[in-house]
């Protein structure tokens, strides 16, 4: 299990994360949901190493990470699937997939790589085509396989519908789903609230750098009005607290 605790991050002065604390269990999706701004990204980089906290804990088993470079946070089992994805785009998918496996070698390797296809099999169909030639929807697959090749034992998703048609996100987010069914803890960002509380089991919401609510996603669905509050822009659609939609209602 991933626990965070009390993580607090600065940029300078800034102060982009004050207050968060959550847990992503095995086999589990926690969504963390928050305006533009709220500090999503920030906490997502700094537990993967990418920054350092300022103060509070990022524990994996048994494990301290608080702190520990990116290599070291991955080798311990926790892969970041980064805002924007980052995949390498004159290179190969071949090749992006090589980069995230860069921990294993010979007949393992292989293996991980049959699993990375069999998940994604456009991956293995596209192996040879340059990844900036791949579609947006493909480039994330390819950014999930990269991560998945350093064997995780969480996944960190910061943002994987962004800029994605909207079928694409169904897909993706289908993949997330089948993902956790394995047994994966994934902790996803995700603005698409809605899409995201239909395949999430916990739901931790942020704003202003601190958490405002955490709880069942089924829970959430009953605090819409709460989430909407906090959240502004990213909230919830009317639609999915009442249940009731108003059909020829004014505009
Ligand atoms: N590299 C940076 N330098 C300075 N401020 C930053 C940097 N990255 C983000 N911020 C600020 O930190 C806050 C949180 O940003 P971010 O974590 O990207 O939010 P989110 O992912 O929730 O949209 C924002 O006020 C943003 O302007
Ligand atoms: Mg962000």
């Amino acid at each position: 299990m991933l626990d965070i605790s009390s993580l607090a991050c600065s940029y300078g002065r800034v102060e982009a994360v004050r207050d968060i604390s959550l847990r992503a269990r095995p086999g589990e999706i926690t969504l963390v949901l928050g305006a533009n701004g709220a500090g999503k990204t920030t906490m997502m980089n700094a537990v993967a190493g990418l920054l350092k906290p300022a103060a509070g804990t990022v524990r994996l088993g048994e494990e301290d990470l608080t702190g520990l470079p990116p290599h070291v946070v991955v080798r311990h089992g926790l892969a970041l699937v980064p805002e924007g994805r980052r995949i390498f785009g004159p290179m190969t998918v071949a090749e992006n997939l090589r980069l995230g496996g860069y921990l294993r070698q010979g007949a393992r390797l292989r293996e991980v790589l049959a699993r990375v296809h069999e998940m994604f099999p456009v991956l293995h169909d596209r192996r040879d085509v340059a990844a900036g030639l791949l579609s947006g929807g493909e480039q994330q697959m390819l950014a999930f396989g990269r991560a998945l090749m350093s064997e995780p034992t969480v996944l960190l998703l910061d943002e994987p519908s962004m800029g994605l048609a909207p079928v694409m996100t169904d897909v993706v987010l289908g993949k997330v789903a089948e993902l956790a069914a394995t047994g994966l803890g994934v902790l996803m960002v995700e603005q698409n609230a809605d899409a995201g509380l239909d395949i999430a089991d916990q739901v931790v919401a942020v704003a202003r750098g601190s958490v405002v609510y955490s709880g069942d996603a089924a829970d959430a669905r009953n605090h819409a009005s709460v989430l909407r509050a906090f959240l502004g822009e990213a909230a919830l659609a009317p639609a999915a607290e009442s249940g009731a939609r108003d059909q020829g209602g004014e505009a």
